[in-house]
């Protein structure tokens, strides 16, 4: 897409609309499963050269949340529509609606049947102590996905999507469809993109917080690393982040077991992915 002259908005929605489409990935289909057993998903897309961001929460019967979060982006004065509101409201600008159980995958019910299993026998709150004890399980396996680009123009977007977490009370709303939570650009700054348990990511407002860090001259390879360890040290919280700048500069880092990436520029060809440990 950015080879080709498009804009950073139309990359990161491009990156982020492969991967819902791929069930690998806690976002659009094969999401984590509410306590109800519906795929409910968040979405953001922020723009930095002119501040623009759209989000929606709590999606159920639209295929990519972040081609959603594109439309309100674009076409409302609004910066953030939930539920049948921003299902009705994509609706109306030719999206089509499906049905939640296209999302739905066997092996998403199966794990929130053990997950049900495990908190009725009183495991609930390992699972949501976020410490290094409990470190949930849900971290063993796949989390929100997201994408930062930088387009010939020098401008900055980021986008994040996720089907939020494993046996969520329908109607939670995490980081990632948060401004300045899981998403954030700013072309003074830095764009980002976050993953992890939602709760801690919203408190810090940190993905504000390591895009301000590059603004105040910190490279994004050190906010990255000191996002984490900020994350961790004020609510010992897990998550893994992406960030990058207008000179092209990226940071990584994760204090999750795994974070899949990859990185494409002008010099690597080739997607280059990577699963860290
Ligand atoms: N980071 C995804 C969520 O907590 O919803």
């Amino acid at each position: 897409m950015l080879s080709r002259g498009g804009t950073s908005v139309e990359a990161v929605e491009a990156a982020v609309s492969v991967m819902e489409e791929d069930d690998t990935f806690d976002a659009g289909r094969g999401s984590f499963l509410t306590s109800e057993g519906h795929v409910q998903c968040d979405a953001l897309m922020m723009c930095g050269k002119t501040l623009r961001a759209g989000g929606v929460g709590c999606v159920e019967r639209v295929r990519h949340a972040v081609q959603a979060a594109r439309l309100v982006l674009e076409k409302s004065p609004h910066v953030y529509f939930v539920g049948p509101g921003a299902e009705d409201f994509v609706h109306s600008l030719g999206m089509d609606l499906i049905d939640n159980s296209e999302l739905v995958l066997d092996r998403e019910r199966a794990r929130l049947a053990e997950a049900q299993e495990r908190a009725a026998a009183g495991l609930q709150d390992a699972t949501f102590s976020g410490d290094e004890a409990g470190l949930p399980a849900e971290f063993a396996s796949h989390d929100t996905v997201g994408a930062v680009a930088l387009d010939r123009e020098g401008n900055l977007a980021a986008a994040t999507s996720t089907g939020g977490t494993l046996n969520k009370t329908p109607g939670r709303v995490g980081d990632s469809s948060l401004i300045g939570c899981g998403c954030y650009a700013d072309n003074e700054s830095a764009a980002t993109s976050l993953t992890g348990w939602g709760e801690p990511i919203m408190k810090l407002v940190l993905g504000k917080w390591a895009c301000d860090r590059v603004g105040e001259g910190t490279a994004p390879e050190a906010a990255a690393r000191e996002s984490i360890a900020y994350l961790h040290r004020r609510l010992k919280g897990h998550g893994g982040i992406i960030l990058l700048d207008r000179k092209g500069r990226y940071g990584i880092a994760h204090n999750t077991p795994q974070m899949a990436w990859a990185l494409r520029t002008e010099q690597i060809k080739a997607a280059d992915t990577v699963r860290s440990a």
